[in-house]
């Protein structure tokens, strides 16, 4: 990160470890998701302090307290504990069961009982501010991250006028058609302008949000800045990306080759097709598995010629959207091996768990096609992480239109996850491709991921936020 003489306070609803509680003994995991894994990699260079919750309730959090808030501190986290009634209603409520749902389009999901919710989501948001103002000093500069927080950046500058504060949506910035339908659309909209700089992974995302600032609040802006009670706001895109070096790196390890070796040597005379995300609705996970299904229809020849892996761990199972998700993956799950399975060979291999390190790396380099088809994504890091492991410049990637990251990866096969037909002929498509197109796509691909990194975010975001700051102090001496 940039001047090592100013501090950045880094706040996410989620750190980048989660604490378990196991019958009375403390763990430290660390998170999965995008967020975590893109800032944990340049977190931790210099002068950085994370604000965040560790991911367990108050109450269970007390028994382990001691010890956990001991290993925080070593790590440069200052946490925030949620209580119980939060977690339900600020976490799960809002921000995973209205927000998450609506900016991904998936408006059916979004819960109808949100009144509630909002009180605690703005209560949690101002015991986040708080946190910040707590630790914060002249000269910091504070990053908020996500929906989860989007009234912080306004709650912080009525705390702090002369603060430097940076926000980014992890997520996509949904049309306006679609974010007007949120009761608080002003209120989010608001809590948002009390940032210097708020980015998004694309410029669709960007103007989108400028698009509802005009239409919700009637604010115009001239480019990429919009005037905000006397001060200027810069919106702009940002796209995140990897450490690429470090999956570069790790993936030549010899214990993933071995994993690799491994994978395939279980699955002989078969291509293999993978699927790694979060267990989320998001993520087409159900679609994904149908069109394996009806590629197998289409074309009877592929039975026992593939094996598709696919690793979904546990994510939000306190949400009902999720409960239910799992359940119907089961099921499909069962459905498709139990019609087409064979005494020495079935379809679909699901593991509903994380994977770790080695097994990841190991997985993306043993996968002949990897399926990143979510149905919306802000961006999505998988297909990154994918490519950097590639050594071989070999293996297909099969990517939705729907995620942020097709505006950067043109080369992979780019299908509409709604629509099952066109996503079995993609299947289709990406196992019988011949060795010179993969191998043309895939350089193209690994290019991309080495030229814009994670670092390059960081310091792009760092260098807008600090030219925006300067300028609004300008703007307040004269
Ligand atoms: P999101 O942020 O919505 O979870 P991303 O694709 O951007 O989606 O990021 C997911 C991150 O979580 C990646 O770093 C990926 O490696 C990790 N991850 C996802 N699923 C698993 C899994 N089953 N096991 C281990 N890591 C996972
Ligand atoms: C996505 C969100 C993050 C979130 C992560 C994991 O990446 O953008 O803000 O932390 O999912 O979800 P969780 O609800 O477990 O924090």
């Amino acid at each position: 990160m940039g001047d090592v003489t100013s501090r950045y306070l880094i706040v996410s609803n989620r750190l980048p470890i989660t604490a378990v509680v196991e019958n009375g003994n403390l763990e430290l995991k660390a998170s999965t998701g995008g967020l975590a894994t893109a800032l944990k990699q340049v977190f931790g260079e210099d002068n950085a302090t994370w604000i965040g919750w560790p991911g367990e309730t108050g109450a269970l959090m007390r028994k382990a307290r001691e010890q956990l808030e001991d290993g925080l501190e070593k790590a440069g986290m200052v946490p925030v504990y949620l209580a119980a009634k939060q977690v339900e209603r600020f976490y799960e409520g809002f921000s995973n069961g209205v927000l998450w749902p609506l900016f991904h389009y998936l408006l059916d999901t979004v819960r109808s009982d949100a009144g509630r919710d909002w009180e605690a989501y703005r209560e949690v948001n101002e015991k986040f501010a708080e946190a910040v103002v707590a630790v914060y000093k002249p000269g910091d500069r504070i990053w908020v991250q996500d929906y989860q927080l989007c009234l912080v950046p306004g709650m912080l500058r009525k705390r702090l006028p002369q603060a430097s504060i940076g926000f980014f949506l992890h997520i996509p910035f949904p049309a306006s058609g679609v974010f007007r339908i949120l009761p608080w659309r002003r209120e989010i909209l608001q809590g948002l302008l009390g940032a210097d700089l708020i980015g998004f992974h694309t410029f669709s995302y960007a103007r989108q949000f400028s698009s509802c600032l005009l239409r919700i609040l009637g604010l115009e802006s001239n480019v990429d800045t919009v005037t905000h009670d006397g001060r200027l706001v810069r919106i702009g895109a940002f796209p995140i990306s990897i450490d690429t070096e470090h999956f570069e790196t790790a993936s030549a390890h010899p214990e993933v080759t071995a994993k690799a070796e491994e994978i395939r040597h279980h699955h002989p005379g078969c291509k293999i097709l993978v699927g790694v995300d979060r267990l989320d609705y998001t993520k087409g996970l159900k679609r994904r598995v149908l069109a394996i299904e009806h590629l197998l229809e289409k074309h009877p020849e592929l039975a026992g010629k593939f094996k598709f892996i696919q690793a979904a761990v546990p994510s939000r199972a306190g949400v009902e959207a999720y409960k239910q998700l799992r359940k119907q993956i089961d099921e499909l799950v069962g459905r498709v091996n139990g019609r087409f399975s064979t005494i020495s060979w079935s379809p679909v291999q699901y593991l509903y768990r994380g994977l770790d390190g080695h097994e990841l790396l190991g997985l993306y380099r043993a996968a002949d096609v990897m399926l990143v088809t979510p149905l919306r994504d802000g961006m999505n890091l998988v297909a990154k992480e994918f490519v950097a492991c590639r050594h071989d410049d070999d293996g297909v990637l099969v990517l939705s239109e729907f995620a942020g990251a097709a505006w950067e990866m043109g080369e992979a096969i780019i299908v509409n996850p709604y629509n099952e037909d066109e996503l079995a002929d993609a299947m289709h498509r990406a196992l019988t491709m011949d060795e010179p197109e993969r191998r043309f796509r895939m350089q193209r691909l690994r290019k991309r991921v080495r030229d814009w990194t994670v670092h390059e975010w960081v310091r792009q975001f760092d260098q807008a936020l600090t030219l925006v700051t300067t300028e609004n102090a300008a703007w307040h001496r004269t």
